[in-house]
């Protein structure tokens, strides 16, 4: 029985999932399986974006045919010869005697290596930049070499301004009845998955990637297609946005990734108090047994984290076998532009710590810590200097901005104010928290400001229309967190860019803190927490300005506010270009666009809520 979802009114999304699959191309263990994405356009002519594997075919098959509504299949586009988008191209020349095979000239050689049949009389060549008319869509073709296999080419649909992105923006994980990425926690759920699938298939090959990135960021994009996980049909920016730093080979994320090979528990210790001493300082920490968790994960988180311990036994008079294989598995994929420090063991001749550093010489741009440790069979106390040393060296080799200072004990916290807590007051960005009952919620604000000392006082805006806004005015109770500037993007995203109302906007997050009044306060990427008593509210229209009794006040870090002019310059991505003329208006703080002219005085953002101030023209 076939299986499909419809995207629009004339693309059906026909492809299949598969859970039984142990290992993705043999080498990838894919727990939460795989979808194998194929899309039919039903238009004046049909046209199918590749097919599936052949584990699938027999469900896509079917999908295909009652897509079809009946009619035949004029033309596949082969955007990738890979098996587990090509198998079951043989099946559509049977089932559709008449099909034609749009692909590239690289595509059509690689096809006569795969296939029997006579592929090259079906075949319909293109070229970067052709044009292929369906009726009411206009196919584009860009060329994406090495994106993952040299042939690869993806299509962007002018008229839909759909982009079928081929291995571009997938990932692991079946699809489980949604297809959209806005239909699910993304971020919490799929995007480590998205990550591995990026870092492991097409990791090498961040080049040819950003390649492709900057050609997509000439157009305009409403949607991505690609061939495994997820479409994208809203904030595009965050799947684009990790691509650009994947690519780039950008650490997302300032921190400590251990990784270590141990064969009787003595390196796992100094890994373990390593990551003690530097957890003591506030910095990140990740640990993992090169034993343990397969190689393709680490690889993978080795492109989130900005600095990589290598703790490994000698063995065999070289590496241990499996940090051996996880190393050369890392040089594979490019590794490089990382922090990395070295432990090494041996009971009599230790060897692994300068074959380590060898192999991290090849790589490009690896800063290795000259604060090397060499174990004799076991950590002695004598040698925790060493790690203190380590430590030292890896918080000097960290930016300002990634040292968050120690966080007061809650004991000392409690009731506390911290009166150097208002300095880090800006024309900024804060998250405003509050409670009612057992419901936790926040929003983005951008005025708080200090009133009075003595008491100490403060006055915020919110926006009527948010739902935390409510829970203050009946509640009389929040949290005020200002936001440094290392905060991501998600940040905004999960508190500015959706309402309270449909959603739980800490739903995936892990760190429950609160302060003394029983409310959430965000603990990272933000420099101080403010909770407050309302003691009197005035109401503007759109916003209501509170005035506020200061009842706590923590400083949790030295990093320097977030402004405004900053989170513009060096947070929210940057819009893409656009290539045809459009009229309307943009939200400046969450980038929805309203098309018209003119743009009514009392418009209300559907999206984050703000007003028509807010907007700027395109
Ligand atoms: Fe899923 Fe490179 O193919």
């Amino acid at each position: 029985m076939y299986c499909v979802k419809k995207i629009t009114d004339d693309l059906t999304w026909v492809g299949a999932n598969d859970r039984r699959l142990a290992m993705f191309e043999g080498v990838y263990s894919v727990p939460d399986g795989v979808s194998y994405n194929s899309y039919l356009l039903n238009d004046e002519k049909t046209v199918l974006f590749d097919t599936v594997d052949k584990a699938v075919r027999e469900r896509f098959l079917e999908n295909v045919a009652f897509a079809l509504g009946g009619r035949t299949l004029d033309y596949i586009v082969v955007q990738h010869v890979e098996p587990d988008h090509s198998a079951a191209l043989r099946d559509l020349t049977l089932a559709y005697p008449d099909i034609k095979i749009i692909c590239s000239d690289k595509t059509l050689a690689m096809l006569e290596q795969f296939f029997d049949f006579d592929v090259r009389s079906r075949a319909q060549i293109v070229k970067e930049g052709d044009t292929f008319n369906t009726g009411a869509h206009e196919l584009n073709f860009i060329m994406a070499p090495m994106v993952h296999w040299p042939e690869v080419m993806v299509t962007y649909d002018s008229k839909s301004k759909i982009l079928f992105s081929a291995d571009a923006f997938g990932s692991f994980g079946a699809l489980n009845g949604a297809l959209f990425a806005d239909e699910v926690d993304y971020e919490r759920d799929y995007m480590d998955e998205a990550r591995r699938y990026y870092a492991n298939i097409v990791g090498k090959y961040g080049t040819q990637t950003e390649a492709l990135l900057d050609k997509a960021s000439g157009v305009e994009i409403n949607m991505i297609c690609p061939l495994h996980g997820f479409v994208w049909r809203r904030d595009l920016n965050n799947i684009i946005a990790k691509y650009r730093l994947w690519s780039s080979y950008v650490p997302e994320e300032y921190g400590v990734m251990i990784v270590y090979a141990s064969v009787y528990g003595n390196t796992e210790n100094a890994a373990e108090i390593l990551a003690c001493k530097l957890r003591d300082k506030g910095i990140r920490t990740s640990m993992f047994d090169v034993s343990v968790t397969p190689a393709s994960n680490i690889v993978s988180q080795a492109f989130r984290w900005s600095h990589i311990v290598f703790a490994s036994t000698t063995y065999n008079a070289g590496i241990f076998v499996s940090m051996e294989a996880l190393i050369n598995d890392l040089t594979a994929h490019n590794f490089q532009n990382r922090t990395v420090a070295i432990i090494e063991n041996g009971s009599w001749a230790p060897t692994s710590g300068n074959l380590i550093r060898e192999k991290m010489e090849s790589c490009k741009n690896i800063n290795i810590l000259d604060s090397d440790i060499s174990l004799r069979s076991s950590l002695k106390a004598q040698q925790l200097n060493n790690i203190e040393r380590m430590v030292d060296s890896i918080m000097g080799s960290l930016p300002n901005s990634a040292k968050p200072a120690a966080q007061p004990a809650p004991d000392n916290a409690a009731n506390a104010i911290d009166p150097g807590t208002m300095f880090k007051l800006t024309y900024g960005l804060f998250v405003l928290t509050a409670k009612d009952g057992e419901k936790d919620n926040g929003c983005i604000i951008n005025t708080v400001t200090q009133i009075t000392s003595n008491p100490l006082r403060i006055s915020f805006a919110a926006i009527q229309a948010n739902y935390t806004h409510d829970m203050i005015m009946k509640t009389g109770e929040f949290n005020v967190s200002i936001l440094s500037e290392s905060a991501p993007f998600s940040t905004f995203q999960r508190f500015g860019f959706q309402s309270g109302r449909d959603v739980d906007k800490f739903a995936g997050y892990a760190l429950n803190a609160r302060t003394n009044n029983g409310i959430r306060y965000i603990p990272e990427n933000v420099n101080a927490v403010i909770s407050g008593k309302v003691i009197d509210s005035y109401d503007y229209g759109s916003h209501t300005i509170f005035v506020a009794d200061v009842t706590q006040a923590i400083t949790l870090s030295a990093e320097k506010s977030v402004t405004y002019q900053y989170y513009f310059d060096n947070i929210k991505p940057k819009p893409q270009p656009q290539k045809e003329e459009k009229k309307g208006y943009i939200c400046k703080i969450c980038g929805y666009v309203y098309e018209g002219e003119p743009l009514p005085d009392d418009y209300i953002c559907p999206i984050c809520k703000h007003g028509a101030a807010d907007f700027e023209k395109l």
